[in-house]
């Protein structure tokens, strides 16, 4: 969905499983309805303002939105402390720093590395004119490494208590989730540096292909 260029194959089994998927909320939909739970999907249906198909896109953004993002976070981050030793053990040791360090991962290894807009109106932006009804890229990887705004922007800092880092976007796309996104990755380093004092890279990770997603295929790691 998100990645530039998708084969005919990918766009295929993209649509094929948007569909299933589609079906299978309209019938978790239509059965929440007829016997309510305490569940969110419960409560859109009962919505009655809310078309099927609104109800479909509001599950369907919640979760694709709410989940790849906080995984490669996740992934992306434990690797990047892998890297960087003394970071993992400096926030080991103080787990207070648990909220700087999840906005430094962020910064530090976004897994959104690029969005796009559409150009309403001729804009000058650094000096280059940008005409009206052209697509925009914004690389949101390289922003969170200026230099202009970052001190030493290539060093891990679990401490960086300056992090204005763009990884949940700007302005009136601001992420839904961010709020929710934190509290999930302070609970979940903070759950593993706890639970498994030892974890320990196995072997070297390789990357997911894509190019606006960033995240890693799987993160071997060994719990002592
Ligand atoms: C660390 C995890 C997350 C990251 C890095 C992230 C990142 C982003 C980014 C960059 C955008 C802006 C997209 C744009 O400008 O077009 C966005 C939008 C959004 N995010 Fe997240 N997100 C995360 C977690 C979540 C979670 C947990 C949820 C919901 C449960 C969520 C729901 C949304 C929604 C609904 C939008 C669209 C907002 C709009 O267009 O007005 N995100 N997110």
């Amino acid at each position: 969905m998100y990645e530039l260029n998708p084969s005919q194959e990918a766009q295929h089994t993209a649509v094929r499983a948007a569909s299933e998927f589609s079906d299978y909320l309209k019938g978790l939909a239509r059965a929440r309805r007829a016997a309510p739970g305490e569940d969110l999907i419960s409560a859109l249906a009962q919505i009655e303002e809310l078309t099927e198909d609104e109800l479909v896109g509001t599950c369907v953004l919640l979760l694709n939105a709410g989940h790849e993002a906080t995984v490669n976070v996740t992934g992306n981050g434990w690797w990047s402390l892998f890297r960087n030793p003394s970071e993992l053990v400096r926030l080991r040791e103080d787990l207070s720093l648990l909220p700087t360090a999840v906005e430094e991962l962020m910064r530090y290894d976004t897994p959104l590395q690029m969005f796009e807009r559409w150009v309403l109106e001729d804009i000058e932006v650094g000096g280059v004119s940008i005409p009206k009804g052209v697509e925009i890229a914004l690389l949101f990887g390289s922003a969170n490494r200026d230099p202009e705004v970052f001190d030493r922007p290539d060093t891990l800092d679990v401490g960086r208590a300056d992090n204005p880092h763009i990884s949940f976007g700007a302005g009136i796309h601001f992420c839904l989730g961010a709020p929710l996104a934190r509290i999930e990755l302070v609970e979940s380093f903070g759950a593993l540096l706890r639970r498994a004092p030892d974890i320990a890279l196995v072997e070297e990770p390789e990357w997911n292909p894509g190019y606006i997603i960033r995240g890693l295929r799987s993160l071997d790691v060994s719990c002592g």
